[in-house]
């Protein structure tokens, strides 16, 4: 349960080792998350982070084993996480791939990984976790989308589309949680410089995952249903979905 000031107690970060989603896991701990659980496929190899979270304030932190793609176990995961140590105030889903555009469309099997992993994934452990949380009777979502979700681009339309694909889907599961306490918040950060964007070129407006953290307790804070990070990139990505096609090719294949 949030405490009186509606600071969240407990959080649940799948893809723990996301460097977004450490990120809002730190400035959780610094504004008094008590638990953290950090879910990723390797859990040893988050045990540094685990550390560094517990030094930044938090009371718990546990890393668990999860796989996105694993999807046959979900059931059991997600129960075991709400039956472990009780209420989980906030579920932040960090986990994704960016894939290799050049790959996927020469191999349609890496396609299918993205979309897998981003989409299928996620759309099975969120309807676990929502109908969990809807019994609890309170808890926040909040799902790392992308601006890639707004409108597909050239370069990179195998991941946009499994953005996009998440990103209506937590949309409309936010409006099916609609007055039972559970709230659905949608992050669409642009470029962020991470492991998943190491070695490419920034686009305008990049930005790192701090502003994006900070952009999600504000988001937090406000009762926001979608964030935008850098903020900024609302307002870009309204004009870019309405560009006529041939101009937004031209526009796009430059971004
Ligand atoms: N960086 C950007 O520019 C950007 C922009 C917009 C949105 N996003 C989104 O923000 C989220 C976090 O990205 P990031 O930049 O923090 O990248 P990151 O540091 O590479 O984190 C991605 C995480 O996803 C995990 N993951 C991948 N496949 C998984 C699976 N099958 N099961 C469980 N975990 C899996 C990875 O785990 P392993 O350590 O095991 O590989 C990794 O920890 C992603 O959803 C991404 O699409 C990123």
């Amino acid at each position: 349960m949030r405490d009186a000031t509606g600071a969240v107690q407990s959080a649940l970060v799948l893809g723990g080792g996301s460097e977004i989603g450490l990120a809002i896991a730190r400035r959780l701990a610094g504004e008094r998350t008590r638990r953290l659980v950090l879910a990723a496929r390797a859990p040893e190899r988050i045990e540094h982070a685990a550390e560094e979270l517990r030094r930044g304030g938090a009371e718990t932190v546990e890393t668990v084993a999860f796989d996105a793609d694993d999807t046959e176990d979900h059931e059991r995961f997600v129960d075991e996480m709400f039956e472990r140590d009780g209420d989980l105030d906030l579920v932040l889903l960090a986990f994704g791939v960016l894939g290799d555009q050049d790959e996927a469309e020469r191999d349609p099997a890496a396609a299918v990984a993205v979309g897998r992993t981003n989409y299928l994934g996620a759309m099975s452990v969120l309807l676990r976790v929502a109908r969990r949380l809807e019994r609890q009777g309170h808890g926040t979502i909040v799902v790392l989308s992308s601006v890639a979700a707004e409108r597909a681009r050239r370069g990179n339309f195998v991941y946009g589309s499994s953005k996009a694909a998440l990103d209506a889907f937590s949309q409309g599961l936010a409006d099916s949680l609609e007055g039972t306490g559970v709230d659905v918040m949608v992050v669409r950060p642009g470029f962020v410089r991470t492991k998943m964007t190491e070695g490419l070129e920034p686009a305008p407006f990049a930005t790192d995952p701090e502003a994006v953290a900070d952009a999600v307790i504000d988001g937090l804070r406000r009762g926001a249903h979608t964030v935008w990070a850098p903020p900024v990139l609302r307002w870009v990505m309204a004009a870019m979905r309405h560009l006529p096609r041939p101009l937004y090719r031209r526009v796009a294949a430059r971004s």
